[in-house]
């Protein structure tokens, strides 16, 4: 195999969950336990938002221990030995990539540990728990602080970034995502139709299986770093 000059890897929820973060749609996931509709779409928030406040403050604490797992290390690994572009697309809101090292990295569902003010829109890096008493430090309107999360019915960040980097991806590798939820299950479909091999490294087959040139199924911690020491050894080979 020659070494890619482009790579672009979309990774979600599996890649997480060997490091203790819940999944969505697993066997008892976070939707099997709430309604998508209450607390994650710009309706939910404007019904209740104490209800959706208290969801994010509950898993922005979960998320304050939690460490990167050997998925995430084989892939800043990937970034930082392999001869080629290596960025990573995450539909996760955690921090576990950037804790890993990767520094190519587009979180294009938002960030957990990020507040949006719904009024201004100032965006900002942010630990506490977040509720309706808070006023925004950017334009002081109070009420409206939100978490940074993109949720259903709203625009994922950077797409047209993330269109370009599909547009010069010659392999493209998906992991631990179920390939449910657009815009991202369509990047499959879309590096392959600009030519890019497209890999999928899963716990189990998702939705988007046929549309995958190689699938590689087991837990991310196994497949993930094997993955990754074949593309370096194949670049060096
Ligand atoms: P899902 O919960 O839909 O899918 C997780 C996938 O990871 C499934 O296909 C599992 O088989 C797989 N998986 C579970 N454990 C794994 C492991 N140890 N190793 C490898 N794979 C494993 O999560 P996502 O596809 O990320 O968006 O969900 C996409 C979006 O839906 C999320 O970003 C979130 C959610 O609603 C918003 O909230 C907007």
């Amino acid at each position: 195999m020659p070494a890619f000059a482009n790579i672009v890897i979309l990774t979600g929820a599996g890649l997480s969950a060997e490091s203790g973060v819940a999944t969505f749609r697993d066997k008892g996931g976070i939707w099997a336990k709430y309604d998508y509709r209450d607390v994650a779409t710009p309706e939910g928030f404007a019904k209740n938002p104490k209800l959706v406040h208290e969801f994010y403050n509950m898993r922005r604490r979960a998320h304050a221990d939690v460490k990167p797992n050997a998925a995430h290390l084989a892939l800043a690994r990937l970034e930082r030995d392999y001869p080629g572009n290596v960025t990573i697309v995450t539909q996760n809101v955690d921090a576990l990539h950037e804790q890993a090292g990767s520094t190519k990295l587009i979180h294009m569902h938002g960030e957990i540990f990020g507040a949006l003010c719904d009024t201004c829109r100032a965006r900002r890096h942010w630990t506490e728990d977040l509720s309706l008493d808070l006023a925004c430090p950017t334009c002081g309107h109070k009420g409206g602080m939100r978490p940074d999360v993109v949720w259903f019915g709203e625009m994922p960040y950077h797409m047209a970034r993330i269109a370009g980097l599909l547009a010069a991806a010659d392999l493209f590798i998906s992991i631990g995502t179920s390939g449910n939820v657009y815009p991202a299950a369509g990047f499959v479909a879309e590096a392959a139709a600009n030519g890019a091999r497209t890999v999928e490294l899963n716990l189990e087959p998702s939705e988007g299986i046929s549309l995958f040139s190689e699938a590689i199924h087991g837990p991310a911690t196994q497949v993930v770093p094997a993955y990754v020491d074949r593309l370096i050894a194949e670049a060096a080979g």
